[in-house]
């Protein structure tokens, strides 16, 4: 029998199962857009992201429409119907066509028992429209324990923080300082017929008034412009970098401050970019490249010091720790599915550890900054505060900056649904000695 392709609702229902059992989508969904025509892959993406962004309302709406849950095997059904929910939903899709090409996907998950199900609720779901949401976690579509974590850290701000996580990011540039002041860059995307503004905290970024394939862009694949939040940009700022230092990236991949780095001063002696995921490494070499820019990348646990560092110690550090990622949701909505609340205390111990071992070879004098896309206090003002009390020496720096909120020991970025990401930045010298 001729290979039949699967229909790609069942396809987004095999990325959703992926994502359930710990997949991100960025691991899950390249090899599943292959199997599908590139006119179809457009359509893939957006449901899947969609459906994630939605999970938590979309989830609420299918739990209150099944009498009682599928059976662990049968579970692909449950996300084939939240990708058919998330299309009658929130998007322009005619209702028979939902409504048929689901029952046909069921089908085609070798789930023919379920048909009936499916169309029954389906239907149901059509005629009665979405119910209420019951609570805060369907109504923000998020996980319970989100909400009620950011309902206590920010007080005043959480539904906000709720909201702008359900909003799509604008898609940002980071102008390449060493080819193209801003304005050249404005010009030339005028040029291009792309609509644009400068940033207005990152002294190099461009917000784009509608996202476009990075193939658009002036001299992108020459290395005039990158694809950066402006949130991410301002480590450069703060590293205060200057000609002659050697530098360390010391959580670097993909790569996106490494390349910031090397292009906000054309003269340091030395970067030094470090990540410990082999397959996240290569991301750097590939931004390197395409940017024209050169650093010496090495695949280590930073926080092993022994393991790759040669003695000399560095003027400046960025340390970009691994986090909850809470602050970039809204680009990477599948975290909603990924994290857990009992990630954050193990994530803390990894990045109070790393602060320590990078302290320890930052030069007397030497800058550390420390950054995180969480909007949770536990990894950010609370890390500075634990590393303080054990390091009397360090000296904080106060950020004067008109973006954030001060937190006494860095900054908060809280992410903005008109600008950019949740990002909290802390900035430490070491005294001469
Ligand atoms: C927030 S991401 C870095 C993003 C990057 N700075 C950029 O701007 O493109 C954190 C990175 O830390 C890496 N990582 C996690 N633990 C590490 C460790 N102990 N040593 C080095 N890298 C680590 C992860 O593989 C991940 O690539």
């Amino acid at each position: 029998m001729a290979y039949q392709p699967l229909p790609f609702r069942a396809v987004a229902a095999n990325v959703l199962l992926a994502v359930e059992n710990g997949q991100s989508l960025t691991q899950c969904l390249p090899p599943a857009l292959n199997q599908l025509p590139p006119e179809q892959r457009p359509q893939l993406q957006a449901i899947c992201y969609g459906t994630c962004r939605w999970f938590h309302r979309l989830e609420g709406e299918l739990n209150q429409r099944l009498k009682k849950p599928l059976r662990k095997p049968d579970r692909v059904v449950h996300h084939l119907m939240l990708v058919a929910l998330f299309q009658l939903r929130f998007s322009e899709q005619a209702t028979y066509a939902v409504l048929n090409e689901t029952v046909e996907a069921c089908r085609a998950l070798d789930k023919p028992h379920l048909t009936g199900l499916v169309n029954g609720v389906l239907r149901a779901a059509e005629r009665e429209g979405a119910p209420e949401p019951k609570d805060d976690s369907s109504r923000y579509s998020h996980p319970v324990w989100m909400v009620e974590k950011l309902r206590h850290n920010w007080p005043d701000n959480w539904q906000a923080i709720l909201d702008a996580n359900n909003r799509q990011a604008p898609m940002t540039l980071r102008v390449n300082a060493l080819r193209f002041t801003r304005d050249e860059y404005l010009e030339l995307l005028a040029e291009a017929g792309i609509e644009a503004n400068p940033t207005r905290f990152a002294p190099h970024g461009i917000q784009l008034e509608r996202p476009v394939p990075v193939e658009r862009l002036p001299w992108f694949e020459d290395g005039g412009a990158s694809v950066q939040d402006e949130a991410a940009q301002l480590c450069t700022t703060l590293l205060d970098l200057q000609p002659g230092q050697r530098v360390l990236d010391a959580c670097a991949a993909p790569g996106g401050k490494t390349c910031a780095i090397l292009e906000a001063c054309g003269e340091l002696d030395e970067v030094i970019a470090i990540d410990e995921s082999a397959e996240r490494l290569p991301r750097v070499q590939e931004n390197l490249d395409r940017l024209d820019l050169h650093a010496t990348l090495t695949q280590a646990d930073a926080a092993d010091v022994d393991s790759w560092w040669d003695g000399a110690q560095f003027d400046r550090i960025l340390l970009d720790v691994p986090c909850s990622a809470t602050g970039v949701i809204r680009r990477h909505p599948d975290i909603k599915l990924l994290r857990r609340e009992s990630d954050i205390v193990p994530l803390a111990s990894i990045q109070l550890g790393l602060l320590e071992a990078m302290w320890s070879i930052l030069k007397p004098g030497g800058r550390l900054v420390y950054a995180t896309c969480s909007v949770f206090p536990q990894e950010n003002h609370r890390i500075i505060q634990r590393f303080l009390k054990q390091q009397d020496q360090a000296r904080l720096i106060e950020i004067d900056a008109d973006w954030g909120q001060d937190m006494n020991t860095g900054r908060q970025l809280l992410p903005d649904p008109n600008s950019h990401d949740g990002f909290f930045y802390a900035v430490l010298e070491k005294p001469e000695l």
